[in-house]
């Protein structure tokens, strides 16, 4: 029997524990630290993008997504997600994932850098949700075995390879594979759309473990949140469906900052409302989207328009404000075509993994499609049908960085570290306040990880120390790293960076 522990209950988790669970001769548990509900995947609104009409395809998929990625981007890695992203949509869809549907056809939208309205959606804008409650109602009807409210803190390394799981409580789990699939870091930043579950402990715990970690330094930022507490994300469907950014005096000020204004790559959107926040005082930008008309922005677009109206705002008669909110990790844990880390028995899907797809920026619904196509992935990794192929030999990645994790140190407030982040690795970046905060860092102890916050505390405090430091050493902008010292990209494709820690290293 092969058992196979899942920690996280986003898309990349429940795909793979649902696909594992179908297998001869494996057990599976998955753990998640809150309820099943609780991830990233939860609050996903825009959609998944896919091929699934002929006037589409997936060359262009492809294509788009490597633009996107601004040369960073891993061939291979996009042509898999591309290329298998039509089966497991049709994967969801048979798992119970009801699209939203227009004259008979799947409902297509549009988002910003894609060629192709190609965005499916559910429930409007409340399509993350619409996926994971498919495949926790599949979870209830299969053997896995399901710990809520149960939180890993440490991976178990045995002569180099990773036995199982330490958690919280104390207890260790043994394991033939842990498949990693926590999710994102957005609480690095003060400002984010990611949900408090979304504090990097996958990749902290992978980092102590002696995992290679890779693309740190990029980090997306939704150009449009909600600019009121809590950051509620304002999809960029809006913007695809027509909404437009303008100014303090209604001036629609991205035409003036890319050809495709509203809908240009992330990056330059939220750069371009950074810039125009800045010379308004800080004050935010507004989204319009009265012209959609008030009735259509209710049935289309049904979670935004309660939350914003929540907050007081009558968005079909006025514009609200939006601002840049940390969003997305395109870096993570290094990983093969087949989720495969550099450590024998450990394994990371989704936003926690790194195979290079997104390159230097994600391409929007990009990140709900990868998590359903690697999480199928992944299980034929573990089962061993693919135990030959290398770990991305073929792509070029830097030597690892060796992050120095603190002994001692003062402690600091995860408020404060979330100031540093904002201030030091945000939307710009250069190399002075970037060498201060590595200074400021080393000083910050790591906190002893006594209870679940603290835990939480430590990992984000690894994880910030290696994300300043990748974007430290990456002299270039490209994507979602954009330095002010050097505002060029390199010359040709980049390299892809790599980060390991002393802990790490020292066990390796
Ligand atoms: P998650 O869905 O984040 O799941 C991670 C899981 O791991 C959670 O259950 C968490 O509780 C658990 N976990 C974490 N740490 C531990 C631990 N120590 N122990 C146990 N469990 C742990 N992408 C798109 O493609 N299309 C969209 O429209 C879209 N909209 C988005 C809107 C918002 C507001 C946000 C925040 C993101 C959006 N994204 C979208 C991005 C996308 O939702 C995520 O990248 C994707 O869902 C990540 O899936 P995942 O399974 O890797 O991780
Ligand atoms: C959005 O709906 O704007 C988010 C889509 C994404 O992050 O891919």
């Amino acid at each position: 029997m092969t058992h196979i522990v899942v920690i996280g209950s986003g898309v990349a988790g429940l795909t793979a524990a649902l696909d594992a669970d179908g297998r001869p001769g494996v057990s599976v548990t998955l753990l998640t630290k809150a309820t099943l509900e609780s991830s990233n995947t939860w609050f996903a609104q825009g959609g998944v993008a896919v091929v699934t009409s002929s006037d589409d395809t997936v060359a262009e998929h492809v294509a788009d997504t490597l633009a996107a990625g601004a040369g960073l981007s891993d061939d291979e890695a996009v042509e898999v997600l591309c290329a298998e992203g039509p089966d497991a949509v049709q994967h969801l869809i048979d798992r119970g994932v009801l699209f939203d549907v227009h004259d008979g056809q799947l409902a297509r939208g549009l988002e910003a850098a894609h060629s192709h309205e190609r965005i499916l959606h559910a429930g409007g804008d409340a399509t993350g949700a619409a996926i994971a409650a498919a495949l926790i109602a599949r979870l209830s009807q299969s053997s896995v075995t399901v710990r809520e409210n149960t939180t890993a803190v440490d991976l178990v390394v045995e002569h180099g390879r990773v036995v199982g799981v330490l958690l919280l409580d104390g207890e260790r789990l043994e394991a033939d594979a842990v498949v990693l699939a926590t999710g994102g870091a957005g609480q690095l930043y003060p400002y984010t759309t990611n949900p408090s579950v979304a504090t990097a402990d996958g990749l902290a715990m992978a980092l102590r473990a002696g995992a290679v970690a890779a693309d740190l330094e990029f980090y997306q930022f939704h150009p449009t949140s909600l600019a009121a507490p809590g950051n509620h994300l304002v999809s960029e469907a809006v913007r695809g469906e027509g909404a437009v950014l303008v100014d303090r005096d209604g001036r629609r000020f991205m035409l003036d900052v890319h050809p495709d204004a509203e809908l240009a790559p992330r990056d330059v959107v939220a750069r371009g409302i950074a810039a125009q926040m800045a010379l308004q005082g800080g004050d935010p930008v507004r989204l319009d989207a009265t012209a959609l008309g008030a009735e259509f922005l209710a049935r289309r677009f049904p979670t935004i328009d309660a939350a914003v109206r929540a907050r007081g705002f009558d968005w079909g008669r006025d514009p609200i404000p939006v601002t840049p909110a940390a969003h997305y990790f395109m870096g993570g844990i290094r990983t093969d075509l087949w989720a495969r880390t550099s450590l024998p028995g450990l394994f990371a899907v989704g936003e926690v993994a790194c195979t290079g797809l997104h390159g230097a920026n994600r391409l929007a619904s990009n990140s709900l499609l990868e998590g359903a196509v690697y999480g199928r992935r992944v299980v034929d990794a573990v089962l061993g049908e693919h135990a030959q192929e290398g770990l991305l030999d073929d792509h070029e990645w830097a030597e690892p960085l060796t992050i120095e994790l603190p002994v001692g140190g003062v402690p600091s407030s995860r408020a404060d570290l979330q100031q540093l982040m904002w201030d030091a690795a945000g939307l710009t970046r250069d190399a002075a306040t970037l060498t201060d905060a590595a200074a400021t860092l080393a000083g910050w102890a790591l906190p002893a990880a006594t209870d679940a916050k603290s835990a939480e505390d430590a990992n984000l405090r690894v994880v910030a120390q290696a994300v300043v430091a990748s974007a430290l050493a990456r002299r270039e902008s490209r994507g979602g790293h954009y330095r002010s010292d050097f505002p060029e990209p390199g010359a040709g494709p980049g390299v892809h960076s790599a980060v390991v820690t002393t802990r790490g290293a020292a066990d390796a």
